[in-house]
């Protein structure tokens, strides 16, 4: 919950809760300038287990996207982990191209895509 990319600070980082009433249905980590100015950068997300392939998750994206281009964003950028067929459907199916960057971890290699709002 408290992990940034290089160079950002906390009052430029929203860990996002997605209610339906009382009940947590979504949580967003959402960078809003990396790494650049005009791109928000998502570091996380996830639904309820209980809510998934609902199109919750495209409907919050959908939203977000919106709102992102509505304060001036260019872009929306964010990483799946490689070899995570759900993410990379999810987020492909939700207008996500790889960048042809990828960010290579101790265990995992992460694959960077970007949406242009
Ligand atoms: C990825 C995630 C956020 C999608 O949320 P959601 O509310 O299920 O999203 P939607 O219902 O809008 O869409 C889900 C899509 O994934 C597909 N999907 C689900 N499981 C899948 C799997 N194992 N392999 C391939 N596709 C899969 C569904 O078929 C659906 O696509 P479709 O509409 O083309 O059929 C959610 O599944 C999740 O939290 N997963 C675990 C955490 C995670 O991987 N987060 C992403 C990290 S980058």
């Amino acid at each position: 919950m408290n992990a940034l990319p290089p160079g950002k600070t906390m009052n430029e980082k929203y860990y996002v809760g997605y209610y339906d009433g009382e009940r947590l249905i979504a949580v967003m980590d959402l960078i809003m300038a990396f790494p650049d100015k005009t791109t928000a950068f998502i570091g996380f997300f996830m639904t309820n287990v209980d809510m998934q392939n609902k199109g919750l998750g495209t409907s919050l994206v959908a939203e977000l996207c919106d709102d992102m281009a509505r304060i001036g964003k260019k872009e929306v950028r964010l990483g799946w982990v490689n070899g995570n067929p759900q993410a990379e459907h999810f987020w492909k199916k939700n207008g996500f191209v790889e960048t042809g960057a990828t960010n290579e971890m101790e265990e995992y290699t992460v694959i960077v895509a970007r949406r242009e709002l």
